[in-house]
């Protein structure tokens, strides 16, 4: 029998050897092949690690309740903080329908959220009981629908913090609120006090006046009441006629009967100015609060523009042009406290001018009655004209001014749909426009 191989046709050895080489050409490049797909592999498997991690970490240190459930409703992953808070190892809360992890009563309303969620593709708020060992805790929970990469729904992502928390949140907040609100309410009430001082300082003045008129008068009835008494006495000790007429002229008594006269007269005008004045302080304190009504803007400015410069002590010429009656619709009390502001303000920027000068203008405008404060001082700086009406803006120097006169005006006129800014013709000095819905005549 001849070799193997020996009675081969004479190219089989030769193509034998190529189908060989080709076959092992073929075996390395696929050995290669296959060594950069296991080394992509690898790359793509470290990558994935990488983010798992990531993922984990970030589930494992939210402090918020973060569940992933799938389009079934089976919780896919939770964070870390929902393991704990139920008190179960994450592990057996993945793969457990979500509803079981709440309480029963709310489970209808649960899967019903989840629904919405996944169907309308939009966000759904509400709350729930999660289950934890002491019992339900109330969660206020945010269910957002969850898309895969091709962008179909994959399930929803449930956000949430326990009510607890937030309750506790919405309570310190309420009582910074209120604490807020009862130090302004403190201000309110001690820039009111300060006004109210302006107006004492005005009204003593103003009373000064005629009450030592009065008691000058008292005098003077007393010095002739003691004339009177000793020409009575002579008369009825029997004194005769020459001696009467005597003493008559003497004492004068003809001139001290008409000086009687004006003295009476003077006490009485004294007496009615007095009352004049609490009539006017009547008037102005009684409508601080309450209902609006119509009043004359004017006669209201008159008073309380007149209160602040007599106790101003300094010398400020005040004049009103426009309408003599203006009727306007609102508190008359609040708006004195507003015009007297305004007049206050104008006397301190006019401090040690010889010219000072305080123009008050009444204008009907359409529905409104307006009325305009201007002065002759310095004038607002455009640089701080934004800003004078803001609380405790001020440029007085500390105990003189505690920037809140513009401000409670402002609110005040905004309180009856009126408005309260600078005159658009400002210069020179400052000019302030307070505009107030009109009054019935
Ligand atoms: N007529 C005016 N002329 C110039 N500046 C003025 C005038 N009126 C107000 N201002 C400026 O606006 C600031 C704020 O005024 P606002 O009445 O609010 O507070 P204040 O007068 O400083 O203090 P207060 O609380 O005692 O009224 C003043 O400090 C002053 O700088
Ligand atoms: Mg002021």
């Amino acid at each position: 029998m001849a070799p193997f191989g020996k009675d081969l046709h004479p190219g089989a050895a030769e193509f034998s050897d190529a189908a060989w080489l080709d076959v092992l050409t073929a075996v390395e490049g696929t050995y290669s092949d296959l060594v950069d797909y296991q080394e992509r592999l690898e790359r793509q498997n470290a990558e994935l690690e990488g983010m798992r991690a990531f993922l984990g970490s970030i589930l494992a240190s939210v402090s918020d309740i973060l569940i992933v459930v799938s389009r079934t409703g089976m919780v896919e992953e939770t964070s870390a903080s929902v393991a704990t808070r139920a008190g179960r190892p994450r592990g057996a809360l993945v793969g457990r329908t979500l509803t079981d992890l709440f309480a029963p009563t709310d489970q209808a309303a649960l899967a019903d959220a989840l629904h919405r969620a996944a169907t309308a593709r939009a966000s759904v708020t509400l709350e729930a009981g999660l289950m934890t060992p002491g019992g339900p805790t109330p969660v206020e929970l945010n269910l957002s629908p969850r898309f895969d990469d091709r962008g179909r729904a994959a399930g929803v992502v449930l956000m949430g913090r326990p009510l607890g928390e937030l309750r506790q949140a919405y309570a310190q907040l309420a009582d910074s609120h209120a604490d807020l609100k009862s130090a302004q309410a403190q201000l309110v009430r001690g820039e009111k006090l300060a006004s109210l001082g302006r107006l004492l300082a005005g009204v003593a003045h103003e009373l000064n006046n005629p009450i030592s008129f009065v008691y000058a008068n008292t005098h003077a009835l007393d010095r002739y009441a003691t004339k009177f008494e000793t020409y009575f006495d002579r008369v009825q000790n029997g004194a005769s006629r020459e001696e009467l007429v005597r003493l008559r002229e003497e004492l004068k008594l003809d001139r001290e009967v008409r000086n009687l006269r004006d003295a009476v007269e003077g006490a009485r005008d004294g007496a009615a100015r007095v009352r004049d004045i609490v009539e006017d302080l009547r008037r102005l304190s009684s409508d601080g609060t309450g209902e609006m009504v119509s009043f004359d803007l004017v006669d209201c400015t008159r008073v309380a523009a007149n209160w602040v410069i007599r106790g101003s002590k300094r010398q400020v010429a005040l004049h009103f042009a426009g309408a003599d009656r203006l009727m306007a619709l609102g508190r008359p009390g609040h708006i004195q406290q507003v015009v007297m502001n305004l007049v206050q303000n104008a006397v301190d920027a006019m401090e040690d001018q010889a010219d000072a000068a305080i123009t008050i203008t009444h204008l009907a405008e359409g529905d409104f009655a307006v009325l305009q404060v201007r002065d002759n001082g310095p004038g607002v700086p455009t640089t701080v004209a934004t800003e004078i009406f803001d609380p405790f803006f001020t440029t007085k120097p500390v105990g003189r001014g505690t920037g809140l006169g513009l401000s409670i005006s402002y609110k005040i006129a905004e309180e009856h749909h009126g408005a309260l800014r600078l005159c658009e013709t400002a210069p020179p000095g400052a000019c302030f426009r307070l505009t107030l819905p009109k009054g019935t005549p």
